[in-house]
């Protein structure tokens, strides 16, 4: 079977073949970022519009890399949610009419389930079960997986995402959206141990997690710093190291906390903030004295992508599921 992905959710289009008897065929991705930078995040109408722009010659591009003509697919997924509502109906329109036009089945894919996934289209992936740090900009979850469809939620932040929290600290020290690349490259100029901050409800039972108070301690910091006459560049890579360590931390804290309680021995880390490296040796770290093992997807599929749209669509549609008539669009939606 070959499935084309469509994703739309957010700033990002991508599209993606994916085979079941030679995986990913062909992928392609169109990042927003430039047209959103000036704004301080995404601005939805824009994103929206640029989808429409992007996605058929996404679509040809694909194709053409994998030898392909459009009647070679025998499937089609996307992106039905979470996200930008109007983001969504794009990709949504755009797979229903294409499955009606070419006759094939067509269905509406979890995005935060494509991610947990993700690790899977690598070479040597995970098996089930295994336990998923989902870390982006919308969700920071801990979910146990025992198959696809099968999850449970252990824990997930009361407040922001990390990768917001990345987001926002960033905004402060002066740098751009998205904030998580940029804080972690000012991080390696930073001195370690100038400042410690908290790691948030590490010291309390459980696995979920707080950072909104993160982004108040990096404000007071830099405020304090400012008025002691400290302020210059050092200054900002000092905080981003600690801001960033403390996220790491407090995430590994819960990670080795969530293999414990299970007893499972897989992890797997999902979501753009999963391509921290800073994150990724930390954990690797942590798992080796556990006897488990972690397991990433390659960077560039960390951050949203049509490759993991097709995966995920491709193990739910061999399963025999498939949409109604009706488009797909929940901006909220949970797994
Ligand atoms: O999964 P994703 O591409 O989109 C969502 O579904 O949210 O995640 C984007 C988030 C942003 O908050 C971005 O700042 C963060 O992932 N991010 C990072 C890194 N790369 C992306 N955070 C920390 N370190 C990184 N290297
Ligand atoms: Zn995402």
């Amino acid at each position: 079977m070959r499935v084309l992905g469509i994703e739309t959710s957010c700033d990002e289009t991508g599209v993606a073949i994916y085979d079941t008897e030679q995986g990913l065929l062909a992928h392609a991705l169109h990042s927003q970022v430039a047209a959103h930078a000036g704004y301080g995040g995404v601005v939805p109408e824009l994103a929206s519009r640029d989808h429409i722009r992007r996605l058929l010659p996404l679509c040809e591009q694909v194709l053409s890399e994998a030898g392909l003509a459009r009647r070679d697919l025998d499937a089609i997924a996307y992106t039905a949610g979470p996200g930008l509502i109007g983001a969504l109906m794009v990709g949504s329109t755009f797979a229903h009419g294409l499955a009606r036009a070419l006759d094939i089945p067509v269905l509406g894919v979890h995005h935060m389930e494509a991610h947990l996934l993700a690790p899977m289209l690598e070479p040597e992936g995970p098996d089930f079960p295994f336990v998923a740090l989902l870390v982006s900009g919308g969700h920071t979850q801990l979910v146990r997986v025992d198959d696809i469809g099968r999850y449970e939620l252990l824990g997930e932040s009361v407040d922001d995402a990390a990768g917001e929290a990345f987001d926002k600290a960033a905004r402060m020290l002066g740098l751009e959206y998205p904030g998580g690349p940029r804080i972690a490259a000012l991080a390696q100029e930073g001195t370690p141990d100038r400042f410690r901050f908290p790691r948030p409800m590490t010291n309390r039972p459980g696995l979920d997690f707080s950072f909104s108070g993160l982004k108040t301690y990096t404000r007071n910091t830099l405020r304090d710093a400012t008025e002691a006459g400290e302020a210059d560049h050092q200054l900002h890579a000092d905080v981003a190291l600690a801001f960033q360590t403390a996220v790491v931390e407090t995430l590994a804290i819960k990670c080795r906390r969530a293999l414990e309680q299970t007893g499972i021995r897989t992890l797997i880390v999902a979501g753009g903030v999963g391509a921290n490296r800073a994150l990724r040796d930390r954990l690797s770290a942590m798992v080796e004295p556990l006897e488990c093992r972690v397991f990433y997807p390659r960077p560039e599929f960390c951050t949203d992508n049509g490759a993991m749209i097709a995966f995920a669509g491709h193990e739910r549609l061999r399963a025999g599921q498939q949409d109604g008539p009706e488009m797909l669009a929940w901006p909220r939606w949970s797994m």
